[in-house]
């Protein structure tokens, strides 16, 4: 039978992401809930070692649901990424009667949960990043307030482009990934969408594509690039020398991290948070909530690692067609 769980941690680590609030009050209200106490890890792994940890109860997570970023802070933090830290990290959390940890992170954070768990902490990942970099997983924190709040801004580009007939092109995060970029491309009507995937940095292509659309009449370009290609102001000088029409780059940036959360990302996280708890009181360890194909599973920290994730090929070939003017 599995050991009973009295104490349980919650941290959240590596970039934050909307809706990460909601998944800590989850946690917490589900683990009492369950009749279990929680602490408050603040600042990730750096604040574990730190021993910065607080006792969480229902009124401390109370009024959150709704805010942007992290009630617990988020770091990044270089010394548990060596053993010394990580086992620092299992030591504080037995001092401290942790049973069980609940992880909200990336890639990076759930390499640092599954350390702890080698060192017999028990401990559940949730995805929590505006990304969506994490392969085992359809969904992560994060990326539908960040897809939504960048739109609102490639929309307002738009408006002031095509008064001024200009090519614009607007940088989206996304570190190595284009799914920010393609979602935005696709949801904005953008004129181009570069990939880190897929993008052969053919420039002419896209030179040639801005002086075919403006032949054909149309007033403005957009060209969405995600972070992963960069070098959207240099871009921008190269166009406009070839092209002649005047073209400016805007890079969207932190502010796509920030804000309140969308309804989505507000309740997926509430439900991944609460799974996480069941987990943890099931004895699981080891584990990462995931939501793919319309259900919440999970998975094995090590197999979820070494999944490979791709761009959906079908939004990629279809974004292609209607790209075209
Ligand atoms: P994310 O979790 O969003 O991918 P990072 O890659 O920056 O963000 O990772 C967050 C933190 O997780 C790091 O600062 C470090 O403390 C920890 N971490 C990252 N990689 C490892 C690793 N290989 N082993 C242990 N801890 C790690
Ligand atoms: O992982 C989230 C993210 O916002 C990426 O899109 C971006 O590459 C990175 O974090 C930026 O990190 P920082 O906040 O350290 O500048």
């Amino acid at each position: 039978m599995a050991k009973e769980i009295k104490t349980i941690g919650v941290l959240t680590s590596g970039g934050d992401a909307p809706g990460m609030n909601a998944a800590v009050r989850a946690v917490v209200r589900t683990a009492i809930a369950e009749g279990i106490q929680v602490k408050g890890i603040m600042r990730g792994y750096a604040g574990l070692l730190e021993e910065e940890i607080k006792d969480m109860d229902s009124f401390s997570v109370a009024d959150i649901i709704n805010r942007g970023g992290t009630i617990l802070y988020t770091a990044r933090c270089a010394a548990f990424m060596e053993k010394e830290g990580q086992k620092l990290g299992a030591e504080v959390c037995r001092k401290h009667g942790i049973d069980g940890l609940v992880i909200i992170g990336g890639d990076g954070s759930f390499r640092g949960a599954k350390a702890l768990a080698d060192l017999g902490i028990n401990t559940i990942g949730i995805p929590g990043t505006i990304d969506l970099d994490i392969a085992c997983t359809d969904y992560t924190i994060g990326f539908d307030t960040a897809i939504n709040t960048a739109i609102n801004a490639i929309d307002k580009i738009r408006d002031t482009s095509t008064s001024h007939e200009r090519v614009s092109i607007v940088e989206v995060m996304g570190r190595h990934a284009g799914y920010i970029a393609l979602w935005c491309g696709i949801g904005s009507g953008a004129e181009d969408i570069l990939l880190p995937e897929t993008y052969d940095h053919d420039e002419q292509r896209v030179i040639d594509q801005i002086v075919e659309h403006r032949k054909k009449g149309k007033r403005h370009h957009i060209i969405i690039n995600a972070e992963g290609i960069g070098h959207s102001v240099s871009m921008a000088a190269r166009i406009e020398a070839a092209t002649g029409i005047e073209t400016r780059a805007t890079i969207l940036g932190h502010m796509q991290r920030g804000g309140m959360p969308s309804c989505k990302d507000r309740v997926y996280a509430s439900i991944m948070g609460a799974k996480a708890v069941h987990l943890l009181k099931e004895g699981k360890s080891k584990r990462i909530i995931a939501y793919r194909k319309g259900e919440f599973l999970d998975y094995d920290i090590e197999e979820a690692l070494a999944m490979e994730k791709s761009l959906p090929e079908e939004y990629v070939a279809i974004s292609r067609n209607l790209i075209r003017f």
